[in-house]
């Protein structure tokens, strides 16, 4: 112990394993559910299939993104085509939660349509639509045909590396890099664990330190980009497309990188990524509204007008959400671990209220309220978006599912 927290020294594997059973022994009696807060959350999932299902039956084949008042279906500009997976990743939670095989039938029909873009180099979000896809497909059926399409879209994705800067660039350009690439760059481990690909592993390890000496600032919070010189490879600035300004923080880019470097650290083991993704949550934790839900940007001036002042987005929150429950059980240090699972639980409770939660909206097509895409451009602000839908019921399934 020091200072109430374990040590996370490697003094040998005798004291490793008997602090691994004291932590698992203190983690059985962190904050658990009480009846009234878990019949909230199965009600919330139950909604959201009916939700899902209803939006098949209304628009065949069409992949949501955002509403425009409430509803799915628009010709609203796409800015970029990068959320594919998270719907047909709905059906495949939902198929999990229930095993009713008409969810793994829209499941399979859904991943099949988007399996063209393993070979999609316009975008940095392969991680995104196959992760949440063609994995628990694979993992339902392990045909080997399911595997190469995964490790297929690893490969692409690691073809946007720049060896002069070292990283991958986002679908904007050569010299750009985003937060959001944290939460895609676990497709390339995979690719590499699952082929032992050493030139794939050094450039997913190296697209991460860069991400974290460039846009991951030393209290924790996070830039959305990083640009350089594409000549030199040389970092020249922090900058924004979607949160306010280049030295402030976007939400839901710092949900991204939490819990993408959580992932990262899932994958490959390496201490130096959760040490990124601690520091991430110390951010969020210590910054977040009283009703834990956060503002669209953590620095967004309250006083000022809509849609840049007191502007939530629950997917923010939904995203966090379920990478503090995984990092809860990643972290070792008890304090935090309590911390993380409190604070998950706090925003899904939070979240499975009217306010957020679209059962009591006449006509709402999505599964929450006041998501926000980009604030720039007045695309999805205070509306549904398909992660923040998906991230919802991704974090509430591991609370009322939890996987051994
Ligand atoms: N560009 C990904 C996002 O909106 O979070």
């Amino acid at each position: 112990m020091n200072d109430g927290h374990f040590s996370t020294t490697h003094a040998g594997d005798t004291i490793n394993a008997a602090l691994n059973r004291v932590l698992a022994e203190i983690k059985a009696f962190l904050p658990t559910m009480t009846d009234f807060h878990a019949a909230k959350y199965v009600r919330a999932l139950d909604f959201a299939q009916r939700q899902v299902a209803a939006t098949v039956e209304r628009s065949p084949d069409y992949f949501p993104i955002y509403t425009v008042s409430g509803r799915w279906n628009h010709p609203g500009e796409l800015w970029t085509d990068w959320t594919g997976g998270f719907f047909a990743g709905l059906m495949w939670q939902f198929f999990n939660r229930t095993a009713d095989p008409a969810w793994r039938t829209r499941a399979e029909h859904y991943s099949r349509l988007l399996e063209h873009r393993q070979h999609d180099r316009n975008v940095h979000d392969l991680g995104f639509i196959f992760l949440n896809t063609y994995q628990p497909w694979y993992e339902w059926t392990h045909d080997e045909r399911l595997h190469e399409v995964l490790i297929q879209a690893g490969r692409t994705l690691a073809m946007r590396f720049r060896e002069r800067g070292q990283y991958l660039c986002s679908f904007i350009g050569p010299e750009s890099l985003f937060i959001d690439i944290m939460m895609n760059v676990p497709i390339i481990f995979y690719a590499a664990r699952e082929t032992d690909d050493a030139e794939l592993r050094r450039i997913g390890t190296a697209h991460c330190r860069t991400t974290r000496d460039h846009l991951v600032r030393p209290d924790g919070s996070t830039a959305h980009e990083g640009i350089f010189d594409v000549e030199t490879g040389r970092f020249l600035r922090q900058s924004t497309h979607q949160g306010l300004r280049a030295d402030s923080n976007w939400a839901r880019g710092l949900a991204w990188s939490l819990y993408g470097y959580s992932q990262v650290y899932a994958l490959t083991g390496d201490r130096e990524h959760l040490d990124v993704a601690e520091r991430n949550a110390d951010f969020w934790l210590t910054h977040l509204p009283k009703d834990h839900v956060p503002y669209w940007d953590f620095a967004a001036d309250l006083a000022a007008p809509l849609p840049w002042g007191p502007q939530k987005d629950s997917s923010a929150a939904a995203i966090a959400a379920s990478g503090l429950l995984d990092l809860e059980r990643q972290t070792t240090d008890v304090a935090r671990a309590v911390a993380y699972r409190q604070t998950a639980l706090a925003m899904l409770d939070a979240l499975v209220e009217p306010e957020y939660l679209a059962s009591e909206t006449p006509g709402a097509e999505g599964i929450l309220k006041h998501g926000v895409y980009h604030t720039a451009k007045n695309l999805g602000v205070d509306e549904s978006v398909m992660w923040g839908d998906f991230f919802f019921v991704e974090a509430l399934t591991k609370v009322v599912h939890p996987q051994e």
